[in-house]
């Protein structure tokens, strides 16, 4: 499993739990800070921790059965690359998981404010943009306490845009 933007490694253990001592769990984050923060707390030992960008992952195509990426979509530049990357290393029939615990709407009035409607996370925005990028979109849950949305990697038939 690859948790996407690992960040100090909270997800870490269970997804380390949910693998088995099979499995191999691998927690990649951008900010080295992050990673040095997992390692102080022992997340080293539940999963291999990688220092890349989700949009141009060390890792080969296919090699994945299952993505967590909680917290990531708002932080990348180009969100439809970071998607489309995941999608390249997620096998054909993997699975992904887009993860915020709070809804859009609680985390903008949090903000002092109501959700951008333009917004990727927004339900038809992220449909679409799961569509352009090799995903098939099984469910978007937007509530107050939590935004999930699950998808599974499409067969490679389903042709990827050439700017990917
Ligand atoms: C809100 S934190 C979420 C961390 C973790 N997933 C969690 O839920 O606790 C966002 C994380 O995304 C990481 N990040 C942002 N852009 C990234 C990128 N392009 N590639 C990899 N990690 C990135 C940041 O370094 C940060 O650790």
């Amino acid at each position: 499993m690859l948790d996407a933007a690992c960040g100090t490694g909270r997800a870490l253990p269970p997804l380390r739990a949910a693998v088995g001592l099979s499995g191999h769990v691998l927690g990649v984050d951008v900010t080295a800070e992050m990673l040095t923060t997992a390692t102080r707390r022992g997340r080293h030992r539940t999963a291999q921790l990688v220092l890349a960008d989700v949009v141009r992952l060390p890792v080969g195509t296919n090699r994945i059965d299952a993505v967590l990426a909680a917290g990531l979509l708002a932080h990348l530049e180009d969100p439809e690359a970071g998607l489309a990357e995941l999608a390249r290393v997620c096998r054909p029939g993997g699975r992904l998981a887009l993860f915020h615990p709070l809804g859009r709407v609680a985390l903008a009035r949090r903000h002092g404010s109501t959700p951008d409607p333009g917004d990727i996370r927004a339900e038809p925005a992220i449909r679409r943009a799961l569509a352009h990028t090799g995903w098939r979109c099984e469910r978007v849950d937007d509530r107050p306490d939590r935004y999930l949305v699950l998808a599974v990697r499409e067969t490679p038939t389903a042709a990827l845009p050439n700017r990917y």
